[in-house]
């Protein structure tokens, strides 16, 4: 038996796959997009009327798109080059990233703001409509125009009041500029949310929307390949090994098309690969990586082997209706109108409203729905459904058998 001081030594100086695994970092901004040069374009074109004729007019452009399809970062390198070459045109442009899910007011995105912009405000007994007017006037002073990013947008539209909605969206309603030196670029997950907001807001904010599709099974080939060569030794990675990840999580294969799941299983497999000392990367490992990561999954699929008929009908209705319209979160009664449907091709009758209800409040406490109260933006509140998993073809089939199964067994 070896002492716990000598295998840690020996584990600190063992090989790695690894060349600098700071690259594979949700954090790190690689200096490539692949399959993201029409979207960078699409954004300049958006945005280049501030260049035609600064201050003229407040440019709003939405970008939507699921979980883990490059908004953050294909925003934030457009704003860091855009800025640049519009500085060197002569024009001071400065672009501003705030987090939503961070900045959870109003009132905290406002003092973020002000910081980036290295702007000091009076610590206390400011409204949040007072720090922007100081915004506007230090802008106007220095002659400066700056676009700012409201990402995760949805955590804001759904937890503020309808006046800090109105105030953000519409700011130049309320405040009296000669030019408009503030552009905003609104980043949502669910494009439905802005669908559902008044018009007034809406007519603000969706005049230019810029979506992002799921990642096909060859763009995360390409968008790995290039984290392979920065992040690992030469050569330490098998082609199957990227091939594989690529093709469990590519959008046109059943997967979610989701990138950033995709980097971290390149990382786990590195990781797994590096304890059991293996020079390389093989398709074993990488294997063995996605089952880890995807163990959550497999442990809620377990759970739906014991669900009842309806239930499960209504988990397909769910699934339906993220394969038809390419979003995560739906509107309760859509979900029912669907399920209705779904109860009729699988020639059952469909169970009473209160009925559906229950089963749907039952599917949200064993973690298989998620609910979420609409915006306070929106014109009526309603509650939106979503799933907890992502959805694959695998899934689908699998909940089609269960639902076979318990009919045959409803027959005998
Ligand atoms: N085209 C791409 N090329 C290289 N890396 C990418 C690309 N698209 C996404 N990534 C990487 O994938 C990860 C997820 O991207 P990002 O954070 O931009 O997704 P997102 O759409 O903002 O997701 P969420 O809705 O969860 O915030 C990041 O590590 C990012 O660097
Ligand atoms: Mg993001």
């Amino acid at each position: 038996m070896s002492y716990p001081d000598d295998i840690i030594a020996n584990s600190l100086n063992s090989p790695s796959v690894f060349k600098d695994s700071y690259k594979l970092n949700p954090d790190y901004i690689p200096e490539k997009l692949p399959h993201r040069d029409s979207k960078l374009s699409e954004l300049t074109i958006a945005f280049r009327d501030i260049v035609a004729d600064p201050g003229k007019t407040s440019v709003r452009v939405v970008i939507t798109g699921r979980t883990g399809t490059g908004k953050t970062v294909t925003s934030m390198v457009f704003g860091d080059r855009f800025s640049k070459i519009i500085r060197e045109k002569g024009i001071k442009l400065q672009y501003i990233h705030v987090n939503c899910h961070k900045q959870r007011t109003l009132y905290l995105i406002t003092q973020d703001i002000a910081e980036q912009l290295k702007l000091s405000i009076p610590p206390r007994g400011l409204s949040s409509q007072e720090v922007f007017k100081i915004i506007h006037d230090y802008l106007d002073r220095r002659n400066m125009h700056i676009i700012i990013t409201l990402d995760e947008f949805d955590y804001f539209l759904t937890t503020s009041s309808m006046e800090d909605i109105y105030f953000l969206v519409r700011l130049y309603d309320e405040l009296a500029v000669t030019l408009k030196r503030i552009s905003y670029l609104f980043i949502v997950r669910d494009i439905s949310i802005i669908s559902t907001l008044d018009k007034t807001i809406k007519d603000h904010i969706a005049r230019n929307i810029i979506e992002f599709s799921p990642y096909t099974s060859d763009e995360l080939y390409d968008i790995l390949q290039d984290r392979v060569k920065i992040a690992f030794q030469k050569n330490a990675v098998t082609d199957d090994a990227v091939r594989f990840i690529a093709d469990t999580n590519g959008f046109d294969k059943g997967g979610s098309g989701n990138a950033r799941l995709s980097i971290e299983t390149l990382e786990l497999s590195g990781k797994i690969a590096d304890s059991e000392r293996s020079p390389i990367v093989t398709l074993q490992h990488a294997k063995e990586a996605n089952s880890r990561i995807n163990q959550e999954a497999s442990l809620i699929l377990d759970e739906l082997k014991y669900l009842e008929l309806h239930s499960l009908l209504l988990v397909k209705a769910v699934i339906n209706l993220v394969k038809k319209e390419n979003r995560e979160s739906f509107p309760i009664g859509k979900v029912e109108e669907e399920y209705t449907k779904v109860c009729d091709l699988f020639r059952e009758e469909p169970r009473r409203h209160t009925q559906v209800y229950e089963y749907m409040r039952r599917l949200k406490l064993m973690g298989i729905f998620n609910t979420m109260q609409s915006g306070k933006g929106m014109r009526g509140r309603t509650t939106l459904i979503s799933l907890t998993f992502p959805v694959s073809q695998e899934l689908d089939d699998y909940i089609t058998k269960l639902i076979g199964a318990l009919k045959n067994s409803k027959q005998e």
